[in-house]
């Protein structure tokens, strides 16, 4: 299935799942696989992976739930490339440090739910907005969102 893919958006490639597509997807030689992150010190390994992979894997520093850095990396990859034929969104969370998984209504707190929905769902709608145009084409294209 993924030699299908030749130009992939893994949106938080830099750790998780979204480093182990980005693994995966390499071992099947697409054409270009670009991947974001927000900070060199998360991003490790996934740069040294771009520096092992010139051209095909390219690293995009931005925060995906800042809608001008989504919008900046989406005319950064049409510099690069027409169409994509995959994205995937793995940026999300379960729970932090501070809050764990709400089991009872009583604890819902209003700030978290406010930053849950922040980080969970709108990098996917921002992704949606400003790739729509890469992922339209005559071959079939897939836009995913991996959440808890
Ligand atoms: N792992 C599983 O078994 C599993 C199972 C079911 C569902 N999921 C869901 O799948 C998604 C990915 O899981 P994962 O295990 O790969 O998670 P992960 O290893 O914690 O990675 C989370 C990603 O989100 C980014 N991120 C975290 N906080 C952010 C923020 N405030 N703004 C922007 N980006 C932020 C992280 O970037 P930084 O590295 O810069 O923080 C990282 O790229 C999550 O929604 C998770 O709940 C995971």
């Amino acid at each position: 299935m993924y030699e299908d893919f030749g130009e992939i958006l893994i949106n938080g490639g830099n750790r998780g799942l979204g480093l182990g597509f980005v693994k995966q997807l390499l071992s099947q030689a697409p054409q270009k696989i670009f991947a974001t992150y927000r900070s060199a010190e998360t991003a490790k390994e996934l740069l040294e992976l771009a520096t092992n992979n010139p051209r095909v894997l390219i690293p995009i520093l931005a925060d995906s739930t800042c809608e001008e850095d989504v919008s900046n990396v989406a005319k950064m990859v049409s510099q690069e490339t027409n169409k994509l034929d995959l994205v995937i969104n793995c940026v999300g969370y379960l729970h932090n440090a501070e809050h764990g998984p709400e089991k009872s209504l009583r604890q819902i707190n209003a700030n978290q739910l406010l930053e849950s929905a922040k980080m969970n769902a709108l990098p996917t709608l921002l992704l949606a907005k400003y790739f729509q145009k890469l992922l339209k084409h005559d071959q079939p294209s897939v836009f995913s969102a991996i959440s808890a």
